[in-house]
């Protein structure tokens, strides 16, 4: 019999695994940019907001996003941010520039009012330091403030703002994009590497304990990326823990082909930045392995947004613009599903992720100032592999027909990965949803444009007793398809119409264009 050239199968293994699902994979990203903070997450005198000016429809979001960590304030914004402007009595805060984003910074958010609201939303504060105007003096003092229990000028200040417990910060960004000509304060690759060094290091005589990432490039396509890993890690590779990579996409005019693929450039991008750190640390005989935060990552319209960052009044300076409010499509869901199956595979090194940003400026969450807040399409793939990928990434090495790009060549057209909690002796990562039971959770995007693809699980290795609890499919006739306000849920998972397992095979079709998610069960 002659093979379906249009079908995709994998074999699944329990005892074949990767890595631990981390949690911090599921990370997004608040920077004082546009409306994320105003308007977005803070809002005093909006109907769902409290005393605290923090908006309870935008927790309650953030909440069923299932965001694990949040990295804040920036961005380039941080490289030019003064955090002492942000902390005490509000009517002392002064109104600064915020030269990053052409606006205007009223302060009237600041450290305190992210730690309050990320105890509200129950996720991990993780802080970007100014590497841009400021240094290692600077850099110290905010960690004083932030983590040391009192009796010291820096640590009382706080426990006088009102927060008598420290914070307890672990995971610090050292610095932002420093490899960018736009980045305040932008350095060669020996300054920053020399001053990552120094400040690690001085941070680390207060507490060995933290975790530290220094900046990678700003994206695989920077001219110095590759020397710049290589020339910083040469400084710093023995007092941090992560290096950084960003890596945003956009559809290219029409060439939807290629977008849908934007995860191939992503997986290289994690292959490369893996490969230069560790020929460091071999050069350094150095045992010791480094993890890549991609601690910014997403769909962008960025030429959209530098066309109307151009064409602004050089003179207007307002505060929390509309900025980069992009309503994201189908595609854009499914290339950010796409993208989480890449994270997920690459678990054996990315410890660390932000979908960037949260609520509206290239946001998750979209809101209207004294209006609702409602999901765009790519809060979806997010929250379900928020939720649904527990315990192990399991490998998943796909036979798949190929699918032409213009940009990539011809690449697989369905791309999958497959996570494993096993409740009888899982010793590869908790569960953090409290269900019970094994679980088994499949993820699979279809990254052909007009075609479905049949795609065949084989999952004889986990022996009997394994039952089809769910399949959801995200895809939409029209891929330009988006969530608004007055029709929020037009773009959302719905029940998969074609998705069985029959003995020990899932067998699922995959429409054009597709997010798709199976969930096994096993009690
Ligand atoms: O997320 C928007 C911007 O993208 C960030 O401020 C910057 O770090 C990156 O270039």
């Amino acid at each position: 019999m002659r093979p379906d050239l249009s079908a995709a199968s994998v074999r699944l293994d329990p005892a074949d695994i990767v890595g631990p699902v981390h949690r911090r994979l599921f990370g997004s990203f608040v920077e004082h940019m546009g409306r994320c903070v105003y308007t977005g997450i803070f809002e005093p005198g909006h109907p769902t907001a409290g005393d605290d000016g923090l908006r309870g429809d935008v927790l309650d979001l953030v909440r069923e996003l299932g965001v694990t960590t949040v990295r804040y304030p920036g961005g380039n914004f941080v490289s030019g941010y003064r955090w002492e402007d942000g902390v005490g009595p509000v009517d002392r805060r002064p109104t600064r520039l915020n030269l990053a984003w052409h606006s205007t910074e009223t302060n009237a958010f600041g450290l305190g009012e992210f730690m309050h609201w990320a105890g509200r939303a129950g996720i991990e504060p993780m802080l970007a330091l100014n590497f841009g105007t400021r240094g290692i003096a600077e850099a110290l003092d905010l960690l004083e403030y932030c983590n040391h229990p009192g009796g010291t000028a820096l640590s009382d200040l706080r426990v006088e703002h009102g927060d008598p417990d420290p914070y307890g910060v672990r995971m610090w960004c050292l610095g932002n994009e420093m490899d960018g000509p736009w980045q305040l304060g932008h350095r060669t690759a020996a300054e920053y590497g020399r001053l990552a060094a120094e400040t690690a290091r001085a941070m680390r005589q207060y507490d060995p304990g933290l975790e530290l990432v220094a900046c990678g490039s700003s994206g695989r396509a920077m001219a110095t990326f590759g020397s710049w890993e290589s020339t910083v890690l040469e400084h710093s590779y023995d007092l941090v823990d992560h290096i950084s990579a960003h890596a945003y996409y956009e559809l290219d005019g029409e060439d939807l082909g290629s977008f849908l693929a934007s995860a191939v450039d992503l997986d290289g991008f994690i292959t490369d930045v893996v490969s230069t750190a560790d020929a460091v640390g071999a050069r350094l005989g150095s045992a010791k392995r480094l993890g890549v935060s991609v601690d910014e990552w997403n769909v962008w319209y960025l030429r959209r947004h530098m066309a109307s960052m151009a064409g602004s009044d050089p003179a207007d300076w307002p505060a929390a613009p509309r900025l980069s409010e992009d309503d994201f499509t189908v595609a854009d869901a499914v290339v950010v599903g796409s993208m989480l199956v890449t994270l997920l595979r690459r678990a054996d090194r990315v410890q660390a992720a932000c979908l960037a940003q949260l609520v509206n400026t290239i946001g998750a969450i979209r809101t209207e100032p004294g209006g609702p807040a409602w999901r765009q399409s790519i809060f979806h793939p997010f929250a379900q592999a928020a939720r649904l990928a527990q315990g192990a990434v399991l490998r998943c090495d796909v036979r798949s027909p190929d699918t032409p790009t213009a940009r990539y060549g011809d690449v697989p057209a369905v791309d999958a990965v497959a996570t494993w909690h096993d409740a009888t002796g899982d010793v590869t990562g908790d569960a953090t949803d409290g269900l019970g039971g094994s679980r088994l959770t499949l993820f699979a995007v279809n990254r052909r444009a007009g075609e479905p693809v049949r795609f065949e699980v084989d999952l004889a290795a986990f022996g009997p007793g394994l039952r089809l609890v769910g399949a959801t499919v995200l895809a939409d006739a029209d891929p330009a398809a988006v969530n608004t306000q007055a029709e929020p849920d037009r773009v959302a998972p719905r029940p998969h119409p074609d998705a069985a397992l029959t003995g020990s095979t899932v067998q699922v079709t995959l429409p054009p264009a597709s997010w798709n998610v199976v969930e096994l069960r096993r009690d």
